[in-house]
């Protein structure tokens, strides 16, 4: 097999944010095929870098008293610190405020244009004339103009979910100053991905059978079929005043995100280059022999997979070979959520004591190579990493080293042990390429059950042998030593497997097995007759639940006593997928009521005295509510979809008694009544509260 050159690459994390458990599932994922490439022998390259430029950072900055060059510095070290604690091992973490990503950005804007596919076109967008800067979407707040919920982004709202357009917000305000906006004409410089070129290239590119099933079907989606012009020119513009680089011969013109982030990738690679003397060239001219992946979230395949070749082929470099999209984290099948205080920090994590390793094993076990979401299940985290890693896997190690290292001064058996090896666990050298397929195609899930199934075969041949019985029995020596050189040797090749997930669990088991660093080939072998082992020290605790109640405590309480993180990323309208960045930066930013705003909600216990159904409502149950001391009240609740009306009678619930009375088509409905339900309609069902046994009509709930 000859050696593959392999240039790949991470989403480059905005410079305004902490690292969270969503960010770490791409790093890790991409940091475990990396590894695994480089224990194949490849030349394989891994960079990333900070994205450093835009409106947020700006503005953060200035909010901070300190330069954006300040700024971008400090997060610069956060982002290491945390990458590295998660043992993420970048050739290259550079940043795109950088000479080398302002040379390529000017380079590629200056052949598009010279290729004609640059166009400037004017377009109104809101300004704040207080600030006297153009209002990024989410820097402009006001009333829904779906339901009119207050304080909502200029793109979509949080409490029904609609988007819109900035400028169909109601009463709209900038959320820098507070000031009225106004709308503005300026010039923005656009990428014409709509010119035929781009299209019939993108056509091809995207059809070469190399991208993900799910993804190849979402581009073809965007793309429509021949003939059909369904992509729009981006705009890859921002006005002054702007953190980033000035587009060459537009004064205060600023090249935005997308013409400068992922040419970042250029960046830090050129600068590793210079740092290594590689030749750049070679790996970026259009017909490289290189290969080069992306790895990426599922929100940003369309900046990846349709803007970002079409922008490389056009300014004569090569394409990426693949795009690699993952879906987004779940923690206990729910978005990561502040207040339930699984939104994560890699710092948190790290600060409590949590082993690296273990959500390095659990990641792994759950990545498919696919976009699905992935969900942290805490229970089954603590389960699995305490049955696979240490249960099966650590414990062999455990159980043959007190013999090797008491009975046999450290020694393995003196005899060549591979036909010996192959007689009782075949299957541990027999499966190396098998797995290897695994980590080449991503599926690092199946990889893991695979190694698993080793691993449980190794535990029935302890049980079979049962060394400690041997120890006990007088002249089984020899065969004591051949299972714990059995066990030994298995432990070894288990070691290798997984080393791309556990790199320093098995840089530990290394040194104990006296080994040098294990590469893939080396599956191929067993120990050498009578090789020294070291000896063993506990390679890996056990995960206690009560430090995972610990992790999420500190990452709740970090929520009351840190102010609402700076908002990232603005979104554009131009992005096509939500992006989850943006989802979590507003999820950062919880709408914050005060005790009096809640006080305000009148919420007392009501008895349904009755309840029926109204003739032309599909979905209502017509109400009497009695409150006791307060009188009965009507009330038109949608909940027919979940209730007999007959099962409501007589129940207590609970009621918003002074919401104003609303008229009906079918009446006046004077109050309200509460109901669980799913938010993301994943299921269903309407709950209706109900108090403990006690509570009597008209009680305040509070
Ligand atoms: O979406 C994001 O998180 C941006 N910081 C861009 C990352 S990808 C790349 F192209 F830089
Ligand atoms: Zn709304």
């Amino acid at each position: 097999m000859s050696a593959r050159q392999i240039l790949v690459t991470s989403a480059l994390p905005y410079a305004n944010g902490a690292i969270h458990l969503g960010h770490l599932v791409e790093y890790i994922q991409t940091d475990i095929w990396v590894r695994f490439q480089k224990m194949r022998g490849h030349e394989c390259w891994y960079v990333c870098a900070d994205d450093t430029h835009g409106t947020p950072i700006m503005l953060r900055a200035e909010k901070e008293g300190i330069a954006p060059e300040q700024l971008i510095a400090r997060v610069h070290g956060e982002h290491l610190r945390d990458f590295t604690g998660f043992h993420i091992a970048f050739d290259n973490y550079y940043s795109t405020h950088s000479d080398e990503t302002r040379s390529y950005s000017e380079d590629i804007y200056r052949k598009l244009k010279a290729a004609g596919l640059i166009e400037v076109r004017a377009i109104e967008q809101y300004y704040d004339p207080v600030k006297q800067m153009f209002l990024p979407d989410r820097f402009i707040k006001g009333e829904c103009p779906k339901c009119g919920a207050k304080d909502q982004y200029g793109d979509s709202c949080e409490a029904c979910g609609a988007a819109y357009a900035p400028t169909e917000l109601k009463n709209p305000y900038s959320a820098v100053s507070g000031a009225k906006p106004e709308l503005k004409s300026s010039d923005h410089y656009f990428f014409k991905l709509s010119d035929p070129r781009c299209q019939v290239f993108l056509r091809d590119w995207t059809r070469r059978g190399r991208l993900q099933a799910e993804a190849a079907n979402k581009l073809h989606e965007w793309l429509g079929n021949a003939g059909e012009n369904k992509l729009t020119d981006w705009d890859i513009s921002r006005d002054a005043p702007y953190f980033g680089f000035e587009i060459p011969d537009a004064p205060g013109k600023y090249f935005y995100v997308w013409l400068d982030a992922p040419i970042g990738y250029m960046g830090s690679f050129k600068n590793l280059c210079t740092q290594r003397g590689l030749d750049f060239d070679a790996w970026w001219k259009p017909d490289s022999k290189a290969e080069l992946y992306h790895f990426i979230g599922k929100d940003i395949l369309y900046f990846h997979a349709l803007f970002w070749p079409a922008e490389l082929q056009h300014a004569g470099y090569r394409t990426p070979t693949n795009v690699f999209a993952h879906g987004f984290l779940t923690v206990d099948g729910a978005k990561m959520s502040k207040s339930r205080g699984t939104f994560i920090t890699a710092e948190s994590y790290l600060q409590q004591g949590l082993n690296p390793e273990w959500l390095r094993y659990y990641f792994a076990a759950k990545l498919n190579g696919t976009m699905e979401d992935i969900d942290l299940n805490l229970d089954d985290f603590v389960s699995r990493v305490n049955s696979d890693l240490v249960g099966k896997f650590i414990n062999i190690a455990s159980r043959a080293a007190g013999f090797i290292a008491k009975q046999f001064d450290g020694k393995l058996l003196d005899e060549a042990f591979h036909d010996r090896f192959m007689g009782s666990l075949p299957e541990l050298l027999l499966s190396s390429e098998e797995i290897a397929g695994c980590y080449e195609q991503r599926d690092f899930g199946r990889a893991i059950r695979r190694i698993m199934a080793l691993a449980d075969q190794v535990n029935q041949y302890v049980d079979q042998h049962q060394p400690w019985k041997l120890a006990k029995q007088g002249g089984q020596e020899r065969e004591l030593h051949v299972v714990c050189t059995m066990l030994i040797n298995a432990f070894r090749l288990l070691a290798l497997y997984l080393k791309p997930v556990l790199p320093k669990l098995v840089q530990r088991a290394e040194e104990f097995l006296n080994v040098a660093p294990l590469h893939w080939r080396d599956a191929a072998f067993v120990l050498p007759p009578a090789h020294t082992i070291d000896p063993y020290e506990h390679l890996m605790a056990r995960i206690e639940p009560k430090q995972i109640e610990a992790l999420l405590a500190v990452n709740r309480e970090s929520l009351a006593a840190v102010p609402p993180a700076p908002t990232s990323d603005p979104q554009s309208p131009q992005r096509h997928a939500q992006h989850q960045q943006q989802t979590e930066d507003k999820m950062q930013q919880p709408a914050y009521i005060s005790i009096d705003d809640f006080m305000k909600a009148d919420l007392r216990i009501a008895r349904i005295a009755s309840a029926s159904h109204v003739e032309g409502a599909d979905k209502l149950l017509k109400l009497s509510l009695d409150l006791g001391p307060l009188g009965m009240r009507q009330v038109f609740a949608g909940i027919k979809a979940a209730y007999d009306p007959a099962t409501l009678v007589g129940r207590l619930t609970v009621m918003v008694a002074n919401l104003a009375p609303r008229k009906m088509k079918f009446g006046t409905s004077s109050g309200m009544v509460l109901a669980a339900s799913d938010p993301e309609g994943k299921t269903a069902g309407l709950y209706l509260l109900a108090p403990d046994s006690g509570a009597t009509p008209g009680m305040k709930v509070k």
